[in-house]
């Protein structure tokens, strides 16, 4: 049987991957986005598809959309919770509060929205997939901006607070910690100069994780497929590490002096 998903930011980067990838696994697939050119191009091309104006600060919006989800579908399978921007940036000490606000609402309180409106639904149907888009930003320290860390670290927490909650109506609720792929938000630009910008980060991201490269959005797709998909039947409350080893530990060759001289690892 057809499947429906329901994917917040699929206009771009990941969400785009994973719109085309369950698109292709025989899901119908609404593409919710603020970028409605690039969302709707992506609907006409895949077919089986609708863009549909949704931007995650409003709740109203949600609500709408699944409504309208609800009335040309009559079910919802799976939920990908993955729009977000880097957000505010810059030392603690000169924060700005309301750029703080802002961010949280696109990057965290977002995941809070869009995981009710689709319980609501599912609990009802007593069944359903819930994926959320955290980042290993939201279990290590280190690896971005103070309050992007914070969100991302929230949403893993609220996505197993809620999976427990939902269990017992046969819904699953999952997250994804996807490392550094090679997307438009570490570029600051929307249009085609993101693929100039990203070859030089993807140059960067060589010497700095244990798997020498960036991610393509395609793989971090494939874990989202699979965690919406019945194959993870009993996964549920589960933040999933897609980083090619970021998060594992410190890279060989960054070992402090102490353990190169003591403990050397592959002779250095
Ligand atoms: N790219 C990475 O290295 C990386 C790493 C870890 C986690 N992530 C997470 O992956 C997810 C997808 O990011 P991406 O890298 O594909 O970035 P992206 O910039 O390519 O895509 C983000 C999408 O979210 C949409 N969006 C932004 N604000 C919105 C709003 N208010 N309402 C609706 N849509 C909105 C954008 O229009 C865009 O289409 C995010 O949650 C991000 O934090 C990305």
């Amino acid at each position: 049987m057809k499947k429906i998903a329901f994917i917040t930011g699929a206009a771009s980067g990941i969400g785009a991957a994973t719109a085309r990838l369950l698109n292709s696994d025989d899901h119908f697939v609404y593409i919710a986005d603020i970028q409605r050119e690039a969302g709707q191009a992506l609907a006409d091309e895949l077919g089986n598809a609708a863009f549909i104006n949704v931007n995650v600060r409003d709740e109203a919006d949600f609500e709408r959309a699944l409504d309208q989800v609800m009335s040309e579908q009559g079910r919802l399978d799976v939920m990908v919770n993955n729009a977000a921007i880097v957000g505010v940036l810059g030392p603690i000490a000169t924060l700005p509060v309301d750029q703080y606000d802002f961010s949280q609402e696109i990057i965290q309180r977002s995941v809070v929205l869009g995981t009710k409106h689709a319980a609501r639904l599912m609990q009802a149907q007593k069944s359903g997939a819930i994926v959320n888009i955290a980042s290993v930003a939201g279990i290590r320290a280190g690896y971005s901006p103070h309050v992007y860390a914070a969100c991302k670290a929230a949403v893993v927490q609220f996505t197993e607070s809620v999976a427990i909650e939902l269990a017992e109506d046969n819904v699953r609720c999952n997250a994804i910690c996807p490392g550094a792929v090679a997307t438009p938000i570490h570029t600051g630009v929307r249009d085609e100069r993101w693929l100039e910008r990203i070859e030089k980060i993807r140059e960067a991201a060589v010497d700095e994780q244990p798997m020498p490269r960036m991610a393509e959005p395609s793989e971090i797709a494939e874990a989202v497929a699979w965690l919406a998909s019945d194959r993870a039947s009993y996964v549920t409350g589960h933040a999933l590490v897609v980083d090619g080893g970021l998060s594992a530990g410190r890279l060989w060759r960054q070992q402090p002096q102490f353990f190169r001289e003591f403990h050397p690892v592959r002779g250095v």
